[in-house]
């Protein structure tokens, strides 16, 4: 199986509400993979304790992480889902893969730079090494492809530079991955600040819709997201608030630029800001709904987990053999 099929690994935090960025820039492309690929989707919960978590909310976010992608359309039997620290084999080749990734590599990437400047009393080692975990996971399944927003690019090619320099010392070990990012929804911006990225810690509410708000909060939030001074709705420079909308609107309606221009011609902002809340609130209806039924089915989730992990620990065991042997640890 794993030499036929290609393979796709992801991963998605579980430190916070998700927000539609995480559902437009990542999962919704998720399940584009199940039939043809191998699909590894992964809850990354050991990367969520690189900043501090409240355990009993960790672990609840843990279960609305594996239930929202099921419901965001990732079946259990054609996907693996599985919980990160269920498969030790993560750690245990974060360690090994700390010990191949440069100091300043680390020190360049920019989610460390904006986290430890977002949480300066506690830069812990693990913020700092949260990148060779992420190649670990990666590369612990010999992933072809890695399905993430633009924010996980610097990520993907460290974990590029981390293999190759591997395979250069023991011959080949490990597949080289891809980022796949498509470029329309790659980066989903904030409503309240539309020229920083819409992110799941943002403090400020009505700057981020959630997968699970209900129709009024998404339409309330979007009829004050931040725009500009111009009336007319197209995609052009200065224009970062319309061009937010249009990529939230083109993602749930498959629109282009010119159909939706087309559309609001004519029209205000404020029409189009409701079509906007609309298409989403009801693009996300189903997921919401399936989410409801999914969360109150503990057991059902525990036993994916379950199952998940057991098939993840097969594969990944057989990258953890050659690396072992690779490297000169006695079996
Ligand atoms: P995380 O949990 O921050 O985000 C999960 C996914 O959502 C994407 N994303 C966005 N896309 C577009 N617009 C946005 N505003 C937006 N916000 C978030 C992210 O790019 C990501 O794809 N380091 C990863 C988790 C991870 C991982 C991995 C991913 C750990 N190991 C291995 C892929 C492969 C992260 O922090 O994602």
């Amino acid at each position: 199986m794993l030499q036929d099929k290609k393979i796709v690994f992801s991963g998605v935090q579980p430190s916070g509400n998700l927000t539609i960025g995480n559902y437009i820039g990542a999962i919704k492309n998720f399940s584009r993979f199940s039939e043809e690929y191998e699909t590894f989707y992964c809850v990354v919960d050991m990367h969520a304790i690189t900043v501090r978590q409240v355990p009993a909310e960790l672990r609840r976010r843990t279960y609305e992480t594996l239930a929202l992608y099921m419901a965001c359309g990732l079946d259990a039997k054609k996907n693996t889902l599985f919980v990160q620290s269920h498969v030790p084999y993560h750690a245990e080749l974060g360690w090994i893969l700390d010990c191949y990734t440069m100091f300043g590599e680390l020190s360049r990437m920019t989610q460390f730079k904006d986290k430890s400047a977002k949480h300066a009393d506690n830069i812990n080692a693990g913020l700092f090494t949260y990148p060779s975990l992420m190649a670990a996971d990666i590369l612990l399944y010999q992933t072809d492809v890695v399905p993430v927003g633009i924010d996980q690019k610097q990520h993907i090619e460290l974990t590029r530079d981390i293999a190759t320099r591997f395979n250069q010392v023991y011959g080949d070990t490990f597949t080289i991955p891809e980022g796949f990012i498509p470029t329309d929804t790659m980066k989903i911006m904030s409503l309240a600040e539309p020229t920083a990225k819409m992110s799941k810690s943002d403090p400020n509410p009505n700057a981020i819709v959630y997968i699970l708000d209900n129709k009024d909060d998404i339409i309330r939030k979007f009829r004050r997201a931040v725009t500009d001074s111009d009336t007319r709705v197209c995609y052009g420079e200065g224009k970062d608030g319309i061009n937010n909308l249009m990529n939230i609107y083109h993602a749930f309606t498959g629109k282009s630029n010119e159909e939706i221009e087309r559309e609001f011609d004519g029209k205000g902002y404020g029409d189009f800001k409701l079509a906007v809340g609309e298409a989403c609130a009801d693009g996300l209806a189903p997921v919401r709904a399936e989410f409801d039924r999914l969360i109150a089915a503990k057991a059902y989730l525990e036993s994916v987990m379950k199952e998940g992990s057991e098939k993840a620990m097969y594969y990944a065991r057989k990258t953890m053999s050659k690396v072992r042997r690779k490297i000169g640890f006695v079996n």
